[in-house]
């Protein structure tokens, strides 16, 4: 069965398969091969980013800007990488607008079986359980019905739609998740401790 970790050594393999396949670490950029690239050459360094994320970030329009404290998680099973959920312990201007605090991803050949409804679900419940934040945001394009799907399914409820600050002409939809008497999600057990 899935669960969310916090990345290993043991999934890296996996993980740069991942990427080859159209995975991006990033829901607003592909990777490139070149991004790719600098995974494989140095996969030690990698994990240590991963596990201890940078505080400055270069943004969508090439702008380096100052990363929220966040968290990454990846949805695994056995040494096998499906996913990732990132989870950002604040907002900032930006984020509040595109980002918001929960962002996931699943590999393309995983697509469609419920990877990403049960890495959103077991994503809160880490939530919840280190830090104390009472309700996440979650943003998402207008256009990816998939992820509102999951989302939705996962208690979201609409609050408003934004011009997208780095897509012109297209909206970005704002959901709200409370985490105020939200369980443990069932068959899914709450992700490694890695705040
Ligand atoms: C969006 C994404 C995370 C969904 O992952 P997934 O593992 O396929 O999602 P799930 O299988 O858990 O659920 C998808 C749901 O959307 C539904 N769905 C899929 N395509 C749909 C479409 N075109 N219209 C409406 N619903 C759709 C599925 O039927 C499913 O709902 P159901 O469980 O009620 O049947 C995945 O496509 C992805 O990683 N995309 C790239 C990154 C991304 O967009 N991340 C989210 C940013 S907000």
């Amino acid at each position: 069965m899935p669960q969310l970790i916090a990345p290993e050594a043991r999934h890296l393999p996996s993980f740069i398969a991942a990427l080859k396949e159209g995975y991006s670490r990033d829901t607003q950029r592909p990777e490139t091969p070149q991004s790719i690239a600098l995974v494989e050459a140095d996969p030690t360094a990698f994990l240590k980013s991963q596990l201890e994320p940078p505080t400055t970030v270069v943004l969508p329009d090439g702008s380096m800007g100052q990363a929220v404290p966040h968290t990454v998680l990846w949805w695994a099973e056995g040494d096998e990488f499906l996913g990732s959920v990132h989870v950002r312990h604040g907002l900032n201007e930006i984020l509040a607008q595109v980002g918001g605090h929960v962002g996931y991803a699943m590999r393309p050949s995983v697509h469609g079986r419920g990877h990403a409804s049960a890495a959103l679900a077991a994503g809160l419940a880490w939530t919840r359980a280190n830090l104390s934040l009472q309700r996440v945001l979650l943003t998402v394009n207008s256009e990816n019905l998939a992820s509102i799907r999951v989302i939705e399914k996962n208690g979201g409820v609409f609050d408003k739609a934004i011009e997208h600050i780095w897509r012109p002409g297209e909206t970005a939809l704002h959901y709200w998740i409370d985490l105020q008497g939200r369980g443990a999600p069932s068959g899914h057990g709450p992700a490694a401790g890695h705040p």
